[in-house]
């Protein structure tokens, strides 16, 4: 008879969180629940104080005995700091604490590395991996522990570690070109859904926000239909046919983390993508949390730093907590700016599909132009972003194009070739040359 059930599943962690020049801007629980969704086991959870981090261990010898001894008590297999360590400072903490010992860094690496589902993602992922491992290829002892695999050892197997920094290079070179050559095929794809002008929607938010839970809500509804285009496409993309808008993608990605250590901003950002591309990103926002504006903030300022200069409808999920009611906020008229949702409760879902085709309206409109024959590179360029949908020519040897575009890259064409606005577009020339009227937004 067994008596005693060792639990399945989670690596045993101790976690290390030291707050530098009394700075306590570290967020524990975040940390946790990082570390959580690792597939961590918490033993516990220790936090410090220091003045500035030591050079060889980051936390002061007698603290690193204190971990030491509790590792020892607990039986802890890994030791995660909410910090950036350098390989020194790793490697001298193993041999202290005598158990793998990992950093911020490679806490997200190893998520990143778990959550990636995009081909071009995981290559990306295992990229990132393989250059935080390069400069930490001494240590030996964890030969073993590899081929088990756990946290922040997953990706790159225990054939690398063995190898050389050479070999290391090599192997990171092949991964730039596959990247390369994924990337090129996407953008094929990508070519293609321009021309079926199809709108990309896709969902961006904070770690826990509900991105996933409302993906698969609004992607359950829709009768799933295979098509050759999808059919390579991964399964945090959908085609989903709206009334109102008609065919358009939907997209999950990655949540985002506070501070991301840089280096990770590159594997993030294959992750991110689609998001580049998208016609229009929904951030989700978990309107229950107590940090929501902090979440807020990081979520914008990493889709900045990675240049997505996409629209933003924002979507305070979780009502169903936060007490908000289910409502639109718009910015101006036709021009939704936030949307209140519960994935849970399913409030508020027939607005944020209201809202959503608002936001796509604004986004790509269908146009008749007239072109002279002089006019022909506008044609040119149009062609190139396949946005004609027909073309003719009326009985003065005009050419007659029929686009699915946005407004403001007609515009864009149009005034940088010179090209009259009103003798092209006729009446809907107006459309671009009204002043904005500025509205109040809504409490
Ligand atoms: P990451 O994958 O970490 O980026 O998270 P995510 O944004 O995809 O969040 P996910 O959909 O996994 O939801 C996180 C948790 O919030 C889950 O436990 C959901 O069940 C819960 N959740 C999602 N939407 C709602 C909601 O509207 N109300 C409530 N009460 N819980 C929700």
């Amino acid at each position: 008879m067994e008596y005693f059930e060792r639990h399945q599943g989670g690596e045993r962690a101790i976690l290390v969180s030291v707050s530098v020049n009394m700075l306590n801007d570290l967020d524990d629980e975040e940390f946790s629940l990082l570390a959580k969704s690792a597939g961590a086991e918490i033993l516990h959870h220790m936090t410090a104080q220091r003045v500035k981090p030591d050079p060889k261990l980051f936390v002061g010898s007698g603290k690193a005995e204190e971990i030491a001894a509790l590792v020892a008590e607990l039986e802890a297999e890994l030791v995660i700091f909410d910090h950036s360590l350098s390989p020194a400072q790793e490697r001298n903490l193993e041999r202290i604490l005598k158990c793998r010992v990992i950093d911020r860094t490679g806490l997200i690496l190893d998520i990143f590395a778990q959550r990636a589902r995009t081909h071009e993602g995981k290559l990306q992922v295992e990229l990132a991996q393989l250059e935080h491992l390069s400069s930490r290829l001494v240590r030996g002892w964890t030969h073993l522990e590899r081929q088990k695999g756990g946290i922040g050892l997953r990706g790159p197997g225990e054939s690398q570690l063995e190898t050389d920094r050479r070999l290391l290079r090599i192997r990171m070179g092949q991964l730039k070109e596959k990247l390369e050559k994924v990337r090129q095929t996407r953008s094929q794809g990508r070519a293609a859904r321009q021309k079926a002008a199809i709108p990309t929607v896709s969902l961006v938010g904070y770690t826990n926000a509900g991105k996933s839970t409302l993906f698969n809500i609004l992607a359950e509804s829709e009768v799933y239909a295979a098509d050759q285009l999808f059919a390579t496409l991964d399964p945090t993309l959908r085609r989903l046919n709206w009334d109102g808008i008609g065919a358009l993608v939907l997209a999950d990605t990655v949540g985002f983390v506070r501070d991301l250590p840089h280096s990770l901003v590159e594997s993030f950002k294959a992750t991110l993508e689609e998001t580049l591309e998208a016609t229009l990103l929904l951030h989700v926002i978990d309107s229950s949390s107590p940090d929501m504006l902090e979440q807020i903030d990081a979520v914008e300022s990493v889709l900045k730093e990675i240049g997505a200069d996409v629209p933003v409808l924002r979507v305070y999920n979780k009502i169903d907590l936060s007490g908000d009611e289910a409502k639109i906020i718009y910015a101006k008229p036709h021009q939704p700016e936030r949307v209140y949702v519960s994935a849970h409760s399913q409030q508020g879902l027939a607005l944020l599909r209201q809202a959503v085709q608002e936001c796509l309206m604004g986004q790509i409109q269908n146009f008749q132009l007239s072109l002279k024959p002089a006019y022909g590179k506008l044609r040119t360029q149009l062609y190139a972003l396949n946005v004609i949908q027909s073309e003719h020519y009326d009985d003065h040897g005009n050419l007659l194009l029929d686009v699915i575009i946005a407004p403001h890259k007609l515009e864009e064409l149009i005034k940088k070739l010179h090209l009259p606005l009103h003798e092209i577009l006729g009446e809907r020339a107006v459309q671009f040359q009204a002043p904005l009227e500025e509205f109040e937004i809504k409490p």
